[in-house]
């Protein structure tokens, strides 16, 4: 039996970790998760460099004992009133079903005794990973809905917020927001490596001009992306594809007591 060992992620473990994500995932999802960008590294190097400008964000690695490698990782956020976030979680197949993920959640949580809450999201056809939470206890919150669409064309080119900046992250990580303002509206986008424009809300997924705005910056954008609650779907009437559901869970952890009950 391996033992691990449980510490703060360190700035070379980045591109591991950006390897790990990648392998964890089914590549027909990577582009349209900033974590599986190849510019995460970088974005996670500057996160573990200064951690005093992300105090909320967690990021834990496991390893095992007398080996330098990452086998497994956390990503957590402190949100206020007593609740965590499980941003993200991944283990090396070799050492899967040992424990580490459970070990990564534990760490975090027993080193921060007012975290009463713990939240998550979860794709409803991640089996390994929906085991691992109904087994700690989780349960469901609510459902979201990935949809996509092509980019719409015949757009004229949009105002954008601090332009400058937004290119300068966009080149470094390959992903970054964008402020957009067209003549009848104002919404923040994402881009995702060089195809996806993600819509951020039921609003901008279905507003053709200022989709096909950014898209004449944009030239390789191909595709739209949203995740919006399950029951908005029913609303979009352009032609979507659903990419996949993904579950909100949520944990009251034992044996701690959610603010303002009686105790
Ligand atoms: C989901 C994932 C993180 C789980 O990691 P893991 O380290 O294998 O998880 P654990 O070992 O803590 O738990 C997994 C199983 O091993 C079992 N287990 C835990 N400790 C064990 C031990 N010491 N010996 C044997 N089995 C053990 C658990 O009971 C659990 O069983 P279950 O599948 O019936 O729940 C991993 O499969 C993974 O990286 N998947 C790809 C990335 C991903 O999907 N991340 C989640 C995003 S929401």
């Amino acid at each position: 039996m391996v033992d691990y060992v449980f510490g703060p992620v360190r700035a070379d473990d980045t591109k591991q970790i950006v390897d790990l994500v990648r392998s964890s995932f089914d590549e027909s999802r990577a582009p349209f998760l900033a974590y599986a960008q190849p510019g995460m590294a970088a974005h996670l190097a500057v996160a573990v460099t200064h951690p005093a400008a992300t105090p909320d964000r967690v990021l834990v690695s496991a390893r095992a004992v007398g080996d330098d490698r990452l086998l497994g990782f956390a990503d957590f956020r402190v949100l206020g009133d007593g609740v965590g976030f499980l941003s993200y979680v991944a283990v090396d197949e070799s050492a899967r079903g040992e424990g580490i993920a459970t070990a990564l959640i534990s760490e975090f949580l027993a080193a921060r005794p007012h975290i009463v809450t713990m939240k998550l999201d979860v794709f409803r056809d991640n089996e390994p990973a929906r085991r691992l939470y109904a087994r700690l206890g989780y349960e469901h919150e609510s459902t979201s809905a990935w949809a996509t669409r092509p980019v719409p064309s015949g757009g004229s080119e949009p105002q954008v917020a601090g332009l400058p900046n937004a290119l300068a992250a966009y080149s470094a990580y390959g992903f970054c927001e964008l402020a957009v303002a067209t003549a009848s509206t104002s919404a923040t986008v994402g881009l995702l490596g060089p195809s996806i424009l993600n819509a951020r809300s039921l609003t901008a997924f279905l507003d053709d001009d200022l989709l096909a705005g950014v898209a004449t910056m944009f030239p390789d954008l191909s595709t739209v992306f949203v995740s919006v609650p399950e029951a908005a779907l029913t609303e979009i009437t352009v032609h979507y594809r659903l990419e996949g559901l993904s579950d909100r869970m949520s944990l009251a952890v034992p044996g701690r007591t959610p603010r303002g009950s009686a105790s």
